[in-house]
């Protein structure tokens, strides 16, 4: 059976993931390759009614594990409807996020326990893993600078957020086989260019 390429981009907010991911996606139809552009949480019909309440703000308490297993469906439900039958249909699959978001925002950020929030990851992944993950690194207080409205996560104290950062960079230095960090303080155009070019160094693309 053809099988496809799995690309993930990670990162706090307003990292400039989303840009790059789109940037991808374009630079690959462009050039004749079967892609498709996903994100969690959202990436699905079912994914978005999630994702609204994920990131709206709420009165009512929004207690840590709610906010796990909601990741976590919408997670399963992408896997179902996206990532397995795209990519058993050869698809480069370019997620923005992934279940690196969910180590950095809900273990490193909430503090849940690692062998909780890596055993549910493993759960609703089903042995999906990215073949490549680009994390997109900044610093905080450029992030805040650069988000205008703020949704329920992006509220969160900016403490919160240098955790779930530092959470990114763990994660990088764990795993230097798969995630390449990338300097988000560069130019848009500088990124993109080390995006594609560590993607023919790889051979994941021509
Ligand atoms: P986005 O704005 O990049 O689409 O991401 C939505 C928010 O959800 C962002 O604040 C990060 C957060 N998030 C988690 O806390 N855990 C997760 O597993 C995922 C995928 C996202």
């Amino acid at each position: 059976m053809e099988k496809g390429i799995f690309i993930t981009f990670e990162g706090i907010e307003a990292c400039g993931k989303t840009t790059q991911s789109k940037l991808l996606y374009s630079y690959l139809i462009d050039n004749g390759y079967k892609a498709v552009l996903t994100r969690e949480p959202g990436g699905t019909e079912l994914g978005k009614k999630i994702r609204e309440i994920l990131l709206s703000h709420t009165e009512e308490k929004f207690p840590k594990i709610a906010e796990l297993l909601l990741y976590e469906a919408d997670r399963n439900i992408h896997i179902h409807n996206v990532i397995k039958p795209k990519l058993e249909e050869g698809f480069i699959v370019i997620s923005d996020r992934f279940y690196d978001s969910t180590t950095a925002y809900q273990h490193y950020g909430r503090n849940i326990d690692f062998s909780i929030v890596d055993y549910l990851n493993r759960l609703a992944t089903e042995g999906y893993k990215p073949d490549i993950t680009f994390l997109i690194d900044i610093p905080v207080e450029k992030a805040f600078e650069r988000l205008k409205s703020k949704d329920r996560l992006e509220s969160e104290s900016i403490d919160f957020h240098i955790k779930v950062r530092e959470g990114f960079l763990y994660i990088a230095r764990k795993d230097v086989d798969r995630v390449v960090m990338l300097d988000g303080l560069q130019s848009i155009e500088d990124i993109f260019k080390q995006v594609i070019s560590i993607l023919k160094n790889r051979n994941i693309i021509k």
